[in-house]
């Protein structure tokens, strides 16, 4: 069994530059779609080569996983992928901030690592500043989609963004979970699950008008949900 990196070990809080879209791609005024733990990039891979007029950026914390999907992205005949590592809860928050406005138009966290327990809900990886820094890159009308095959990761997940009142869902959409994935490519652990005919759980997000929350209201009414002993919990 895989062991998850705990992204809050003392190595993977040290910030990290990530080069801007014009060091990244051919094209770089094309739009880009950001997969948070892409893992070995398989999805971000292959949205690349069915759609060469997006960039397509993963990031992933777990660096023998980087290695070789970025080998394989910088092979890429259109020049429109990379795979680079980094804490998403630390290094991608200035990096959206500095593209252009409306660059960033798609943002996806697929899977990620099942830290359901209380005491670890700090590792997760949807925080309420990614989210504010999610929903300050994306323009209105623009997609924000996640998926699970854990309820207990997917359930704050949507609690959280539905909080921060940046988000909607689209009208057509089924309730509470879409039966299909909105991208044409499924990552490595959404082959698995479907193999396995494990449930999957989905929303397709889509950036709305409501402006953001100040950053520490959305964490403290998020404490107060997430947490609401509100008792101190020492990280393991
Ligand atoms: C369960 S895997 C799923 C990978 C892929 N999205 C898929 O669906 O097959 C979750 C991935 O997120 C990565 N990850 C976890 N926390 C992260 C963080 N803070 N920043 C970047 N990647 C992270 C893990 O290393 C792992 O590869």
């Amino acid at each position: 069994m895989r062991q998850h990196v705990n992204p809050l070990s003392r190595f993977f809080q040290l910030p990290l530059r990530l080069p801007p879209p014009n060091d990244l791609f051919t094209h770089a005024e094309q739009p880009i779609h950001l997969d948070i733990g892409c893992a070995r990039g398989r999805c971000i891979l292959g949205l690349a080569d069915r759609h060469p007029s997006w960039n397509h950026i993963g990031v992933e914390i777990r660096r023998p996983l980087v290695i070789p999907a970025d080998r394989e992205a910088l092979q890429s005949p259109h020049g429109n992928v990379r795979v680079l590592f980094c804490n998403a809860n630390i290094s991608l928050e200035e990096w959206m901030e500095t593209l252009p406005k409306n660059r960033l138009q798609r943002v996806s966290i697929q899977f990620p690592d099942p830290w359901f327990k209380r005491r670890h809900r700090k590792r997760r990886v949807l925080q309420p500043g990614l989210l504010m820094a999610i929903a300050s890159a994306l323009q209105p009308g623009k997609d924000f989609f996640i998926q699970s095959d854990v309820r207990e990761v997917i359930d704050p997940m949507v609690a959280l963004t539905e909080l921060s009142a940046c988000f909607d869902r689209p009208e057509a959409d089924e309730t509470p979970w879409r039966s299909t994935n909105p991208l044409s490519v499924p990552t490595e652990r959404e082959r698995y699950v479907m193999d396995q005919q494990l449930p999957v759980y989905r929303v397709l997000f889509r950036r709305n008008h409501t402006n953001q929350p100040p950053l520490d209201a959305l964490e403290q009414r998020w404490q107060e949900i997430d947490n609401p002993s509100n008792t101190p919990t020492p990280e393991a």
